[in-house]
């Protein structure tokens, strides 16, 4: 893809953080916008953030878990659009647990936003996305989809599940030859609600954390700010790259466990202790 002009995007979540930034960027480069979050309020400040810009705008308040209610969504952005270009997967939500002490509906809830979510985005836009033979699948995993952390045992499943499902993806339109590509996103701490929207569950006490203390110090950790995140996304979306690290905190756990794929382990089983 050249540029965004005149092209349409649907992003998911985005009523806040890198979603609520994608948008905004996208806009601002004449890109018309399909936006989704279960969050009816965040959605619409989202609306008023990129309304000054002569594009479509169009909203739909939904939970990305929800297969028939993503399907719906992609064929009314079509109706309401004409065709659709790219796809941000990129709503997600985090869970602080030990294994032993999270429930089944907690697991089901993360996996059904964080990876079911991604999958239902990818498979319900990809046949429109491919009309246009100018299109791009952008799923947004994590640095924790790279390597593993005590108390992000779901949130890792999921995230590493979204880089193998990426991935794949992108080599089968590499081998189409379709004119739509894909890209895998592992941002490390970006500056937005994630940590405060965050589930965490007493089980942290049997590694000697303390929840509430764990969601400030998630917090304090999350330094790139959206709006750089986003640019670096929807550059990475232009030069057509496969895999995107953001942040120098990203770049240095990603070297830590490509040279050390065991010791990375102890050393962030050490560090999660003395939190
Ligand atoms: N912030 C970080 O440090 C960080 C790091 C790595 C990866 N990520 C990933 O980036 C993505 C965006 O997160 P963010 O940091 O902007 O967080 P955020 O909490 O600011 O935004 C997430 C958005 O997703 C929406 N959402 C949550 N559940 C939903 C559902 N069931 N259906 C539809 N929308 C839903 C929320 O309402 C919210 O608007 C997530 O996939 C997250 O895992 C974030």
């Amino acid at each position: 893809m050249k540029n965004f002009k005149n092209k349409v995007a649907a992003i998911t979540g985005a009523g806040s953080g890198i979603g609520q930034q994608l948008a905004i960027l996208l806009a601002k480069q004449g890109c018309h916008l399909s936006l989704s979050d279960i969050n009816e309020k965040g959605l619409a400040q989202t609306v008023e953030l990129v309304k000054q810009n002569p594009i479509t705008v169009t909203t739909k308040v939904l939970d990305v878990s929800n297969r028939e209610a993503v399907k719906q969504w992609a064929q009314e952005t079509v109706q309401d659009h004409g065709s659709v270009n790219m796809i941000f997967n990129n709503a997600g939500v985090a869970l602080g647990s030990t294994v032993e002490g999270a429930s089944y509906e907690d697991l089901e809830w993360i996996v059904g936003i964080n990876f079911w979510g991604v999958v239902y985005g990818t498979k319900e836009f990809l046949p429109f996305i491919k009309q246009t033979k100018d299109g791009h699948i952008i799923n947004i995993s994590s640095i924790f989809g790279l390597t593993s952390q005590p108390t992000q045992s779901a949130y890792n499943a999921t995230k590493f599940a979204v880089r193998g499902f990426t991935e794949s993806l992108r080599q089968e339109l590499d081998i189409e030859k379709s004119g739509v590509s894909s890209l895998c996103v592992h941002p490390g701490g970006i500056r937005t609600n994630i940590a405060k929207a965050a589930k965490m569950n007493d089980s942290l006490k049997s590694l000697g954390m303390d929840p509430n203390k764990s969601i400030k110090q998630f917090d304090k950790f999350l330094r790139t700010p959206p709006e750089e995140a986003a640019r670096q996304i929807l550059n990475a979306v232009l030069k057509d790259k496969r895999r995107l690290l953001i942040g120098t905190d990203a770049r240095i756990v990603d070297s830590f466990q490509r040279l050390f794929p065991t010791g990375y382990q102890r050393i962030a089983a050490l560090a999660t202790k003395m939190m």
